[in-house]
């Protein structure tokens, strides 16, 4: 059943939750077409959509094409095709947004803007009969908008004080996603995500360095104290939340998709250093993040309240991934390669060269939990 929104345009779709989302819906085969447009940054990957390219049903209803959200000419044929776009294309690692800016602006913000005057005019040939309806557009934005959350939960209607020019770029363009709405009438729905994990995610993002630094017995660089905290949500429910908030949510409105899952990242560490049977004495504690986030923790209430649920304890999760990586080492150390070398060297160099043992300092209690 594809309903109201059988082609949908994934935007982003050859990246980590993108892909996650691309081939959890045509795995379903209910007959929904999905286009990809994707710019095949550092960051996004054609083999994560490999599981699609190689069935010859799901193929049939999937296209890919290269592309930047940003231009207006990719953009205004692949709208026009669309019952909805979904917006996952991003500059997403809040390190590189430190080092290098720009592109998290052009991306999260002029390619928003694209994305909506594209969907604005599609909803002008709507309204003069010229297609069955306008478009819906899903912007997938993340819980890092509301900044550091030093106690509670933030709700959906808390300030937005980012801290990163990865989040301020991120509240930039949901905050312009809901204007059309208010301004031009567009149907707009917003998702809030937190730290999502899983298969397929870029080794440049804690869990996946992690486990592939450890795979290969190097050492895993601790930012700070390591006593940050980030509530953990596994990709699939990720994925599932979107496409949850897309066929039900309400125009105009934000929905938070919390993980349920507060740890703080000695204790995300030293579970995984337990699953892969790995020793503490890997973790070097270095410089920490300029202006790093201590805390991020939402209310899931709404979202609840449309009828999700997450599925994918952070246990359950944890192994999933930890175990695909150990079975997926071609993907990752053709990651690992090329410009790898060259970030790696850049982020963490001077960091590790300058670190402290972590078992010098601290020990984290075996067995200690740091949820909530
Ligand atoms: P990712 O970096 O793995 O993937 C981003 C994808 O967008 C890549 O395939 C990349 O090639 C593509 N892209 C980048 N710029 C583009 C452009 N100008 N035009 C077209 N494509 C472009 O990111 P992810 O972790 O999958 O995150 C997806 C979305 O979810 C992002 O918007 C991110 O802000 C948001 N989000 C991520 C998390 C998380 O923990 N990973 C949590 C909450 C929200
Ligand atoms: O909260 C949602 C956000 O989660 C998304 O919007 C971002 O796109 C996504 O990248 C992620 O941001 P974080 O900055 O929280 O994720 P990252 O994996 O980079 O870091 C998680 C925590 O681990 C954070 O407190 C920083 C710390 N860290 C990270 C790296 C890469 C380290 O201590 N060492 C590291 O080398």
């Amino acid at each position: 059943m594809t309903g109201r929104f059988g082609r949908l345009l994934v935007t982003g779709g050859a990246g980590f939750i993108g892909s996650c989302f691309v081939r959890d819906i045509l795995a379903r085969r209910d007959g929904t077409r999905i286009t990809v447009l994707d710019k095949l940054t550092y960051a996004g990957n054609q083999a994560n959509l490999a599981s699609v390219t190689q069935d010859a049903e799901q193929a049939r209803r999937f296209e890919f094409v290269q592309g930047d959200i940003a231009d207006a000419a990719v953009v205004a044929p692949l709208a026009s095709a669309a019952d909805a776009i979904v917006n996952f294309a991003a500059e997403s690692h809040v390190d590189r947004s430190i080092l290098d800016p720009e592109a998290f602006l052009r991306t999260g913000v002029i390619g928003v803007h694209v994305l909506l005057a594209a969907c604005r005019r599609e909803a002008e040939a709507a309204a003069a009969g010229r297609r069955p309806a306008a478009p819906r557009l899903l912007q997938v934005s993340t819980d890092e908008v509301y900044g550091s959350v030093d106690e509670g939960h933030a709700s959906e209607d808390a300030p937005l004080r980012p801290r990163s020019p990865y989040s301020a770029a991120k509240a930039a363009g949901e905050l312009l996603a809901r204007s059309y709405h208010v301004t031009y009438g567009l149907d707009v729905v917003v998702t809030r995500g937190s730290n999502t994990f899983g298969p397929f995610h870029h080794p440049e993002k804690l869990i996946p360095l992690f486990i592939t630094n450890a795979l290969d017995d190097r050492e895993l660089p601790l930012y700070g104290d390591g006593l940050q905290r980030r509530d953990w949500l596994y990709v699939g429910d990720h994925a599932g939340a979107v496409e949850h908030v897309l066929r039900n949510g309400v125009a105009g409105e934000v929905y938070n998709v919390p993980g349920n899952r507060e740890l703080p990242n000695r204790e995300v560490v030293r579970l995984l250093l337990e699953h892969l049977g790995k020793p503490w004495s890997l973790v070097r504690h270095v410089e920490d993040r300029p202006g790093h986030d201590r805390r991020y923790a939402m209310d899931g209430s709404k979202l609840a309240g449309l009828g999700w649920r997450n599925r994918t304890p952070f246990e359950t999760g944890l192994t999933q991934t930890i175990d695909w990586f150990r079975a997926n080492e071609p993907w990752w150390r053709a990651i690992r390669s090329g410009d790898w070398d060259a970030y790696y060297e850049r982020q963490y160099a001077s960091r590790l060269a300058h670190g402290v043992a972590a078992a010098t300092v601290t020990r984290p209690e075996s067995g200690a939990s740091g949820a909530t």
